[in-house]
């Protein structure tokens, strides 16, 4: 088996791109009118036999949580897992980040660390995934979970995520269309004609691949379906050489069903690069910004998150006190 590989290009078109074809096909020749309503109605109702039993007995998922707290109404909450060896202080001026951002816009935030997840020998940063079906189920009022890497800031808290970029006509806006799903040349390109109010993944593009240090997920039933999909122990045993990220390219180039559920926007609404960016490229971080993002500053080496947030944490603070 090898999942990295993307899907060959075919002349037969994949079946979810008939949205559009308009179908010759009639049931109705074939079935008398009034046995196809029965049909239809006993579909329906096994189908809402079956939605009160998972009511009743719950998710029962592979990443279960029971919900037991009502929601905070927050539109936004803003998920990060920290690796319970960082430093505390750095920690805390992280937490302070989103909080104060938080507190500024009516969302909320969900902290939690990674060994609080089962993620038994795979790479930490896997961790992202159940944590984010955790803070829907203590959150369930709220709409958006907004994954935000401990490896990212808020760099410009004066901007709400929600009208902004993640309101329906800023989607349709913002959605770059017709893009190879993993640059430069995978055949699997995002869908044009989406509309705002039916996506539910909000995702970013660096110049390797899906990104997976801020995105954005609604939730909902097809969130938890789209969770548990991604979270699949055959994709963590793989050991993707990128881990949750190829993992998250993977199902998003075989599903189509995901695919007609995300909106790729450009880099620098919420994931600009202050390290490891080409300046000249458009996902370099410049002033004004939402976010300031520093993948890899966690790997250890001669790179340190603390010292190379420094700046941008004493920017915000001026700007604050400029406000
Ligand atoms: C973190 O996760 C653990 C395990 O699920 C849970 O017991 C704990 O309450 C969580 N912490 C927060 C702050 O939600």
């Amino acid at each position: 088996m090898h999942f990295a590989m993307p899907p060959r290009k075919t002349s037969r078109p994949p079946p979810y791109a008939v949205r559009n074809a308009r179908s010759s096909f009639n049931p109705q020749y074939l079935i008398p009118r009034d046995r196809l309503r029965r049909v239809v109605l006993a579909i329906l109702g096994f189908l809402a036999a079956v939605w009160t039993l998972r009511w009743m007995f719950g998710g029962g998922g592979e990443i279960g949580y029971e919900s037991a707290v009502a929601g905070s109404g927050a539109p936004v909450v803003i998920v990060t897992v920290f690796d319970e060896k960082a430093d505390k202080g750095w920690v805390g001026r992280v937490k302070r980040n989103r909080e104060e951002y938080a507190r500024r816009h009516g969302y909320a935030t969900f902290f939690n660390t990674t060994s609080n997840y089962n993620i038994k020998t795979s790479p930490l940063s896997w961790s992202k995934v159940p944590a984010l079906r955790h803070a829907m189920t203590l959150h369930p009022t709220s709409t958006w979970f907004w994954y935000l890497d401990s490896t990212a800031l808020i760099a410009n808290p004066s901007v709400p995520i929600t009208s902004h970029i993640l309101s329906p006509a800023k989607l349709e806006k913002h959605m770059i269309v017709n893009e190879p799903v993993v640059p430069p040349d995978s055949v699997i390109k995002t869908f044009a004609n989406l509309k705002g109010e039916r996506i539910d993944v909000v995702v970013t593009q660096d110049r390797e691949g899906l990104s997976v240090e801020s995105f954005a997920v609604r939730r909902g039933e097809w969130a938890k379906y789209f969770l548990d999909a991604w979270f699949d122990p055959i994709y963590r045993n793989y050991n993707f050489q990128k881990a949750e990220g190829h993992a998250l390219e993977h199902i998003v180039q075989w599903h189509g069903t995901i695919l007609a559920k995300l909106a790729l926007v450009p880099q620098s609404l919420i994931n600009s690069y202050a390290k490891g960016a080409d300046p000249s490229q458009q996902g370099h971080y410049k002033s004004g910004d939402l976010v300031a993002s520093f993948p890899g500053c966690d790997k250890g080496g001669k790179r340190s998150c603390d010292e190379e947030m420094k700046p941008y944490f004493e920017e915000i603070e001026k700007r604050k006190g400029a406000e």
